[in-house]
């Protein structure tokens, strides 16, 4: 008789079929798991992924025209096209904005950072923690003032003492020789501030008939520069010169000054750094008297280290960029046309 099997039979037939069943449920339960238990892969960078050089950027804030200048040309020079991805923060102007920037773009892995520092100290410790994660660093703009001058790679900016030394010898050589000086400055400890105002007590020390009236930061804001300058006049301070630390103070001095009936760059002389567009037009119409130049077209500039950087050559440690300045005996439409700032 043909023996009946059944699901409850433990014969050894029965059991080599069982058996093979289970192999076969096993095999595919480890096929679906093995995946979960194979060592993790890398994750590949995002550079790695699209081949683009990922660039983490902080940059101060948009205080002035110059900084708007300054972020459109590292926009425009670390752009897709140009095989860049940028990641942008604006640190509306506070340092610990820039610490947490630069945080995040060492926890996304960038290739580079570039940042633009609102001050010169303070920044050794997360420019450490940038190093340790093997991510280049590139200052731009102001200086940064670190322990170990491993923490960052290179930097390119401005010479901001030689062009405080520009305004006065441009002082010295058109001014009387006894003048009052309302010094508004910027950001205090940040390098522009430091530069321009230790041009000026250079000046102050060469010429004793230069006299500081008023000395307060504005921030390189316009507003802060009008109300420093309305608190002035309010006060009835008396003062024949501005020695403005940037473009977008002298504006708001000059509108203040204005709302007085004081005829700026006739009645005061205005001194201004920059060299926007807009400034350029009023030593033309003979609202600022002097504008030293401090150049914010860095992207190219930054684009290059990044590039000789990636060729594995080492980059010149602080490249400074060739500035001038503008008067009513210089400036013309054509200069103003081009400027681009
Ligand atoms: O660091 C450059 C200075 O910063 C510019 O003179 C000023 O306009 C800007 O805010």
């Amino acid at each position: 008789m043909k023996k009946q099997t059944n699901h409850l039979d433990n014969s050894p037939g029965h059991l080599k079929i069982s058996s093979g069943i289970i192999f076969l449920i096993s095999y595919f339960f480890l096929l679906l798991f093995l995946p979960a238990c194979t060592v993790e892969k890398p994750k590949e960078t995002p550079a790695q992924q699209d081949k683009l050089i990922v660039v983490g950027f902080s940059q101060v804030g948009s205080e002035s025209d110059w900084r708007e200048g300054n972020t459109k040309s590292m926009l425009e020079a670390l752009s897709v096209e140009n095989g860049y991805r940028l990641i942008f923060d604006d640190a509306q102007q506070k340092q610990e904005k820039q610490i947490t920037a630069i945080r995040n773009f060492i926890n996304q892995g960038v290739d580079y950072i570039v940042l633009a520092p609102t001050t010169e100290q303070g920044w050794d410790t997360v420019l450490a923690e940038a190093k340790t994660a093997g991510i280049p660093v590139i200052i731009v703009d102001r200086q940064i003032e670190v322990s170990d001058p491993e923490l960052f790679t290179c930097w390119v900016g401005s010479n901001f003492l030689s062009e405080g030394e520009i305004a006065v010898n441009w002082m010295d050589h058109n001014l009387p020789e006894n003048i009052r000086i309302v010094h508004l400055q910027g950001n205090i400890g940040s390098s522009a501030q430091i530069g321009r105002t230790e041009g000026l007590a250079k000046g102050m020390q060469a010429h004793p008939g230069w006299e500081l009236v008023f000395q307060a930061p504005g921030d390189f804001v316009q507003a802060k520069g009008q109300e420093l300058v309305q608190s002035l006049l309010a006060d009835g301070t008396d003062f024949d010169v501005i020695y403005s630390e940037n473009d977008n103070m002298a504006y708001g001095a000059i509108e203040a000054l204005k709302e007085k009936g004081i005829q700026p760059g006739k009645d005061i002389t205005i001194i201004s750094f920059d060299a926007s567009r807009d400034a350029l037009r009023l030593i033309l119409e003979g609202e600022i008297n002097l504008d030293v130049e401090c150049n914010p077209k860095h992207g190219p500039r930054v684009r290059a280290l990044i590039e000789q950087i990636e060729r594995g050559e080492t980059p010149r440690k602080y490249t400074y960029v060739a500035e001038t300045f503008f008067d009513a005996s210089s400036v013309t439409e054509e200069i103003i046309s081009q400027r681009g700032y």
